[in-house]
This record gives C-alpha cells, structure tokens and sequence, in this order.
C-alpha cells in the first residue's frame, strides 16, 4: 500500500529501538567499491534507499550476500569497469558518491546527474571543485558528470570548500583515498556520518585524520583491504522518535543511539519543556504537560539538523506560543506545511523563515509525504491529531526508515 493510515491522539510509551545511519550506509556501500577484498558491513538498515544502491552494486558485478537483514557481506573486487545503470542511479541522490568511488577504482567515472528528495535546487559544483582539485578532468554533458584521471593517475592536492557540504566532503574523501599524494580538504562538514565513513576507509586500509574537524587529510593508499564494519545508530532516526515522543506525549525510550550526535535536538525539546535523560547509549523522552515554544535556526553539525526540521516545526505547531524557525542549509524545505495547515496548524513561511503559532490541537486530514523528512513529519502529524489522517507517498518515508510503522505501532500508535 502506498499510504498510511493514522488513528490520531494516543501517547506513545514503550521502547524503540534505532537502526543503522541512513547517510552513512549510502556513502559507505558506493566507497566498498574502492576494497579488494571482502567486507563484512554490519547495522545497514533495510531501506529502499540501501536496496536501490545494493541493485546498482550488483549490476556492476559485485557479490552480495545479506548474513542477516542488516548485515551485509560485500566484495567488490571483480566489479566490471562499467557504469552504474542511468535509471536505478537517477532515482537515489546519494549516487553522486558513485563519480567518488568509480573515479578512485577505475580512473574514470561516469554517473547521470542525481534524484533524490525534493526540496530545491541541490547542485554538486563543489564536489566537482573537489574532484578537480585531486587532479580529475570533470565534465558536465547531457545529464551526465563525466570525470577522468590523468594517465599516471589522481594527484591529490588542496581543496577549500566554498560551502560546507556533507556530500562534497565525503565524495572527495572516497575519490582521494586511493590518490598518489595527499589531500586536505577544508571548511569540510563534520556531521557524524562522515567520521563514519572515514571510519569505514580507515578499517580497510586508509589514511584519513581530521574527519570529524574542519579540515580532513586524506593520504592516498595503493589499495585498501577487507574487514568488518558497523555502522553508526541514526542521528535523524532517533530524533524523528524523540519529536514524536513530544509531540504525542508520553514517555519513549530511544535505544541504539549515540547522545551525544543528539545533543542539540535534546536541549531543543528541553526548552520545549520535554523530559529528556541520556543513558550511555539511549535516550528516555516523556512529555506531560503541553509543549513550549522555543526557536530553531537549522545549521551544519554541530547545529541543528535541517533534516530534523520538518519534525520539530510539527511538535511545535502544539506549543504554547511563537516559535520561529529559520532554515538555514535548503532555503525552500517548507512545503510540507501547506499539509500542517490543513491540519489546522498556524504557520506563515516566508522564504527561509516558518512562524508558528501554537494551536491546541491538530486534526486529522490526507496529507502528502513530499519527501522523506517532511513525509517522517506528516506521520507525527497524524500521530498527534485528532482523527484519522491519511499518509500518501509513503514511498518517500520507505527511503529512509526501516519498519517505521511497526516501530511506532509497538509505541502504541494505531496506524497500518
Ligand atoms: C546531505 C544529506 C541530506 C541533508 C544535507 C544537509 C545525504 C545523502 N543527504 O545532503 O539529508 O539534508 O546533507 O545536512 O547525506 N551545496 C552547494 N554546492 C554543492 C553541494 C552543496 O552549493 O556542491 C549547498 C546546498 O545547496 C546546501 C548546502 O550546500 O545549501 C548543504 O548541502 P550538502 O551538505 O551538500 O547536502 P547533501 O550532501 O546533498
């Protein structure tokens, strides 16, 4: 079924338990590429996201064989010198770790221009600075990114980033890891995804320190080898649990979680008057009285997810007061609250900046997930609402979070 269908206005209590980083797991499987050698990649999450990046994999000829429904076992060695297919690669945004990863195993590397969600333009002209800047050719033609190596192959070499961008910073990591010399990259992002990543590579051989700080060096191996890998528990995952906790009320404990990558999501809630303690790897949300309002200006990390946007505005528009949110990473990320709206929330965007207006309630009405955060935000919605509400697109939430329905149906929600 491609929707969700939301009994409203129950307190979730109970357990959840979070699954592997979804933007971890889509940089990671691209970079396996670069491994000769078998990895064994454990926590993967089994979304349709992972699957479609697992199909483009296996239609280069790489061996996959699932150990478990998270855990993977990957080699990647006798992969064909080919493209990934046009149709599969269009449709994932995190494809683009694929000019990355083809341009360090094969010299060369050619990769229709991405999809993925759709909240605005999202252009790739630093990762292109990047590839140049390692020594790589690189040309934008009919839809493709083309990029080549010069004969004696990549160079490495210094690359300041214009913008920080998560997905800059670790496709040049991949591309540079198998370079002759060394790169740095500076103003890189420092979400926790990346220090995963670096993490990945270094277990198989590469030379990366800094990740995780502005400034990564990456010093070019001759190869990397196989070895055993988890990934990193899901920052956004978590915290779409924790706003959910909020805005339904109750008391949820988050498991599988790294506190510390939710910090600034938890001194959120905390001035939204939500209980939040941290354990050593969860974190316990209750919520009795009703929410209070607070102001969100979305950042790169350590700042405010963007991702984690869609998710709050929607707790908010239930709390006392005015909240005023400013998105500061995509400009545009606001469509969703049309939905909100008719829902019998009071928000007003203008251009990057959402005031709401705290209501009493929320009721139920079909709604469309537009993308996966904004999708993830349509279910707290409904979740929080009085009434039935109607979840369509759900294909968009399915990209990014496994067994979503059965995880809040376990908190006791009442949806299918
Ligand atoms: C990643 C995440 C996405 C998240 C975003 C910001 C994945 C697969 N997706 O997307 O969920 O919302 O980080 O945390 O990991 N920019 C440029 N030129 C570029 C690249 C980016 O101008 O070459 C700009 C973008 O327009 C945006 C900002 O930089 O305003 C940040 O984008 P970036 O961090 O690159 O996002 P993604 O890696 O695409």
């Amino acid at each position: 079924m491609n929707k969700y269908i939301i009994q409203g206005g129950h307190p979730l209590s109970g357990v959840v338990t979070v699954s592997g980083a979804k933007n971890a797991a889509v940089a990671i499987l691209p970079a396996a590429l670069l491994i000769n050698g078998t990895c064994r990649i454990e926590n993967v999450p089994d979304i349709s996201d992972v699957r479609l990046l697992l199909e483009i994999l296996d239609s280069m000829g790489a061996k996959i064989r699932r150990l478990s429904p998270n855990t993977l076992e990957l080699c990647c060695t006798n992969v064909r010198d080919s493209e990934a297919s046009d149709a599969l690669v269009r449709r994932i945004r995190a494809s683009y770790y694929f000019i990355g990863a083809q341009l360090g195993r094969f010299g060369h590397a050619r990769v229709a221009l991405p999809g993925g969600c759709n909240f605005g333009a999202r252009p790739i002209d630093q990762h292109i600075k990047g590839f140049e800047a390692i020594g790589a050719a690189v040309d934008l033609k009919d839809g493709f990114v083309c990029a080549a190596a010069p004969a004696d192959g990549l160079t490495g070499g210094r690359v300041n980033l214009d913008v920080v961008s998560v997905g800059a910073t670790m496709n040049i990591m991949i591309g540079a890891v198998l370079a002759n010399g060394t790169t740095v990259i500076e103003n890189a992002a420092k979400e926790p995804h990346i220090v995963d990543l670096a993490n990945f590579l270094s277990a198989m051989g590469a030379k990366i320190s800094g990740a995780g700080t502005d400034v990564i060096k990456i010093r070019g191996v001759r190869s990397l080898h196989g070895g055993s890998y988890s990934i990193i528990p899901d920052q956004i995952e978590a915290g779409t649990f924790m706003a959910a906790a909020a805005a339904c009320g109750g008391s949820v404990l988050v498991k599988n979680v790294i506190p510390r990558h939710l910090e600034c999501i938890t001194a959120k809630l905390r001035e939204m008057s939500v209980e939040v303690t941290e354990f050593d790897d969860a974190v316990l949300v209750r919520r009795e009285g009703r929410l209070t309002k607070t102001n969100i200006k979305t950042l790169p990390y350590p700042g405010f997810p963007t991702d984690m946007q869609p998710q709050m505005t929607t707790a908010l528009c239930l709390a006392e007061g005015t909240s005023i949110i400013t998105e500061g990473i995509w400009g545009s990320r606001y469509r969703y609250t049309e939905e909100l709206s008719r829902m019998g929330a009071n928000i007003h965007v203008d251009g990057a900046i959402a005031v709401v207006e705290g209501v009493k309630e929320l009721n139920g009405a079909p709604v469309r997930a537009h993308d996966l955060r904004a999708g993830a935000a349509m279910v707290i919605a409904g979740l929080a609402a009085k009434g039935v509400t109607e979840v369509e697109q759900v294909q968009n939430i399915e990209r990014g979070y496994e067994t979503l329905v059965e995880k809040f149906v376990a908190l006791g929600a009442d949806m299918y």
